[in-house]
């Protein structure tokens, strides 16, 4: 098993009362888009029937439907013919020898085609337009793969609660912003046009490479954390050269701090960003001050500051050790060329990824900005610190085992600190020191973190009363409880080092255009004050800010999964041997209905 790497052990526990904490949703059913009837879920969906409409036309017949068939509800046959349109094969023959090779049946993600870069929109809900392609720079906009520079000397990462205090520091860094920020507004190195590349990715701007209709989203899958890597890079680099070119960074050692949320010491909005150029105005004005809440739900929850820590060091700890044993419920879920749609956030990018992202955007703002939309997210230079974090804990649970061809292969392109155009490979970022940083070593308060058990039975599903428990679809207005029978029970330690337990929920429909967030409690007694994140039957939160989900051109709801490891709460909540799980989903936040469509047990190596 890909276990995370041992530091030396802090052991905390954590036991509180948290009765004031419970957030039940707030918008009635009325706020469901109008297609949606109160009291039912949409229950029909068509995935990739563009695509199915080109099989059809390749080989003049349907495909076998069921045949090879993964998850998705997509054939292999289908991604096989993707991926000879994509290798320009045409057709079968020329790539028979792929045919036994399941991973060949699929084709990375291409990058997108900036010559068809159009307007993103702010949200699916209003459909409102933003324009964020990126400038053009010489004739033509067709990339080339960037060759890494070598790097003799490393940067340092820094946490920005050490290195903002350092006048030294702070100075360098608010001037490789002024400086960014006063280019003009044309430049790719232009700080609105940095902020641009991240709407462009995320609201979309782009089609993928290859397909005219198939929109590029960098969220919700495995493209999560190396897209953000090379983004904070390029940003870094022309921060660098613009630095140099000023006479301010002749020691070369200037590198991006990390905003370090996970320790307690870097729970506050990190200091010295509220003048100059590192201001944005477009924050939560309630937040400059308070300790952030990594299980921020939209609306303030008032604890004290000494449980909000506990809790998000447990959130910490159930998203970088419980859900995170194996690399693909830590990166997030596979997405290929050609899909329309995204298969599942990792564990960090749902929380605390996205809850920070919401406790600093205004509240008071119509799309959340700046932090709390993906259009406007990187106008706040407070996001590349977040994202460094994120970063980091990516060097943490490392993934370097992980060696699926069309992960290792996937495309994005970006401006480099020379203005050159250039593509480059996801398998060219695993290691941050081929990239000429490494990160500041902090301690990990979270890592071997204890929690307390709010219940007190065993065996709770065998002994729930049946009337209380929702069947599917269950749409969210309040907490619902469901039971999950488990294939297998009692395992050894063989076994779950073998395979982890995962709990998959979804399909799980929601609106791609609002704050939407509900928690997963495994095992949580009714009859007892409700649990919270603090606790240890906390299991995991599912979390979307408003964005462009795919591309759809219609406001629907979205479908996604969420994906929970069960082995290390089953242990730690003493019910290995139980038949069934309970399990609870409590809704938070001030976004709209969420339907889930379903639950099982998989097993993932
Ligand atoms: Cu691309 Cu934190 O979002």
């Amino acid at each position: 098993m890909a276990s995370l790497p041992l530091t030396t052990a802090t052991t905390t526990t954590v036991a509180y009362s948290s009765s004031s904490s419970t957030i039940i949703l707030s918008s009635p059913l009325s706020s469901w888009p109008s297609f949606v009837k109160p009291g039912q879920c949409l229950t029909t969906r068509k995935r990739n029937h563009r695509f199915q409409v080109s099989c059809k036309n390749m080989h003049g017949g349907d495909q076998n439907p069921k045949a090879g068939s993964n998850n998705d509800g997509e054939t292999f046959q289908g991604k096989f013919d993707r991926r000879n349109v994509l290798l320009g094969l045409g057709g079968l023959y020329g790539a028979a020898n792929l045919i036994y090779d399941p991973s060949a049946f699929a084709a990375p993600v291409p990058g997108p085609d900036l010559t068809t870069c159009h307007n993103a929109i702010k949200s699916t809900n209003t459909g409102e337009p933003v324009a964020c392609c990126p400038p053009q720079v010489g004739q033509e906009m067709i990339p080339l793969p960037y060759d890494l520079p070598t790097f003799t000397k490393l940067r340092t990462r820094r946490p920005a609660h050490e290195a903002l205090v350092d006048p030294d520091y702070l100075k360098k860094f608010r001037r490789g912003i002024e400086l960014m920020k006063g280019l003009p507004a044309d430049h790719p190195h232009n700080f609105m046009q940095q902020a641009n590349i991240h709407c462009a990715y995320c609201n979309g701007a782009y089609y993928q490479a290859g397909f005219k209709d198939v929109g590029l989203q960098v969220h919700f899958s495995w493209l999560f954390f190396p897209f953000h890597r090379w983004y904070l890079y390029f940003f870094e680099r022309i921060l660098i050269k613009l630095l140099q070119e000023d006479g301010s960074d002749n020691d070369g050692t200037f590198a991006l701090p990390f905003w370090n949320w996970d320790v307690p010491d870097g729970m506050r909005f990190p200091p010295n960003m509220h003048s100059g150029s590192l201001y944005d105005p477009l924050r939560d004005s309630k937040h400059i001050s308070s300790i952030i809440d990594l299980g921020y739900s939209g609306e303030d929850v008032d604890k004290p500051d000494d449980q909000q820590i506990q809790c998000n060091l447990s959130i910490m700890h159930t998203q970088m050790v419980n859900n995170s044993s194996r690399p693909l419920l830590f990166l997030g879920g596979r997405y290929y060329a050609g899909d329309t749609s995204t298969p599942g956030q990792g564990s960090i990018e749902s929380t605390p990824h996205n809850q920070v992202h919401t406790w600093v955007g205004a509240r008071d703002q119509p799309y959340h900005e700046d932090l709390g939309n993906f259009y406007s997210a990187g106008r706040d230079p407070v996001f590349y610190m977040h994202h460094a974090n994120v970063d980091r804990l990516w060097t943490i649970r490392n993934t370097n085992k992980f060696m699926e061809r069309d992960w290792l292969n996937a495309l994005f392109v970006f401006y480099d600190e020379d203005l050159k155009l250039v593509s480059v490979k996801v398998r060219d970022c695993r290691d941050t020191t081929k990239l000429g940083y490494f990160y500041e070593e902090v301690p990990r308060p979270w890592e071997h973190l204890k929690r307390v058990r709010r219940g007190k039975k065993s065996n709770i599903a065998a002994t729930v009363d049946p009337s209380k428990l929702s069947t599917f679809p269950i749409l969210l207005t309040g907490s619902s409880t469901f039971l999950i029978n488990r294939p297998k029970k009692s395992r050894t330690p063989s076994e779950k080092e073998e395979q982890e337990e995962v709990l998959v929920i979804g399909p799980i429909e929601f609106d791609s255009g609002a704050y939407v967030a509900f928690e997963v409690y495994v095992n949580e007694e009714d009859d007892v004050v409700k649990s919270d994140t603090c606790d240890a039957e906390y299991a995991g939160t599912f979390a979307s800010l408003p964005h462009k989900h795919d591309s759809t051109k219609k406001s629907r709801p979205k479908i996604s999964y969420l994906r929970i490891g069960l082995n290390k709460i089953l242990e730690d909540l003493k019910a290995e041997d139980d038949d069934a799980v309970l399990i609870t989903l409590k809704p938070q936040s001030t976004g709209k209905g969420v339907c889930v469509q379903d639950a099982k047990i998989e097993y993932m190596n």
